[in-house]
């Protein structure tokens, strides 16, 4: 598969010393992060508990890089416009946390954010097939949402390969000049990233993988050498 499309690399901040998260967030900016991926657990949806609109708006304050805002929460349309008033740029949910998954996008774009679907490992494709038009970010789930330092599952790969396909037939067909940017999220590292570059992936959630290794610029860099070798076997 050709991706003639740049790579974002998005780090999960679930992963970083929680004690000193502005220094975290600094150092991952300076490696290159493109954005910064956080992750909402409710203890409902997903049995974790993680982070509120409080801490995306203390992020805010200290960085210019996009915050890309993962959902993983029941009654998601109640905390959209809190999230978007605390600084996120794009706004992720999963459908089945939405009674009205329209509505549900329609709320992300009123508040001025990129919308995302995202997909757990069991959840189809067919969730997109209404959407294409308004989505910005469509995030394939390579894990169970829940956790950080999960291993990344196979099959996701042929979901990918998939949802590349979707992607580029929606564009030909419309001739859109919108680009919907495909993530994957759960278990990115530097010794699986090219095979989820060729299958079609253009942005790239990575949480463990980077704030667990010694020099983040270092795994950045590596990750993105590992996407251009990919993209050169073409
Ligand atoms: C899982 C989260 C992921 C996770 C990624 O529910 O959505 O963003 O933090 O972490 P790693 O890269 O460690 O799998
Ligand atoms: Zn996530």
């Amino acid at each position: 598969m050709i991706i003639n499309k740049p790579a974002l690399i998005t780090p999960s901040i679930l992963s970083a010393n929680f004690a000193k998260l502005g220094e975290e967030i600094k150092q991952v900016t300076n490696a290159g992060a493109d954005w910064i991926h956080i992750d909402v657990m409710d203890n409902h949806y997903v049995p974790n508990l993680t982070i509120g609109p409080m801490i995306c708006k203390t992020v805010r304050a200290i960085t210019t890089t996009p915050l890309d805002v993962h959902l993983m929460v029941e009654n998601v349309d109640s905390l959209i416009p809190e999230f978007a008033k605390s600084g996120a740029d794009i706004i992720t949910f999963h459908p089945e946390t939405s009674k009205h998954i329209d509505r549900t996008i329609s709320l992300i774009k009123e508040s001025k954010c990129k919308a995302g679907i995202a997909l757990n490992p069991t959840t189809g494709l067919h969730y997109l097939d209404y959407v294409m038009d308004k989505i910005d970010v469509i995030l394939i789930m390579s894990v169970n949402p829940g956790f950080g330092g999960q291993t990344f599952l196979p099959i996701s790969i042929s979901k990918i390969i998939e949802a590349r396909r979707k992607i580029d037939i929606w564009e030909n067909n419309t001739k859109t000049k919108k680009s919907i940017i495909l993530q994957v999220d759960g278990g990115v590292n530097v010794n699986n990233i090219s095979k989820i570059r060729s299958a079609g992936a253009n942005a790239f959630v990575s949480g463990s993988a980077i704030f667990e290794s010694i020099n983040y610029k270092e795994t950045i860099d590596t990750m993105r050498t590992e996407i251009t070798k990919s993209d050169n076997l073409k």
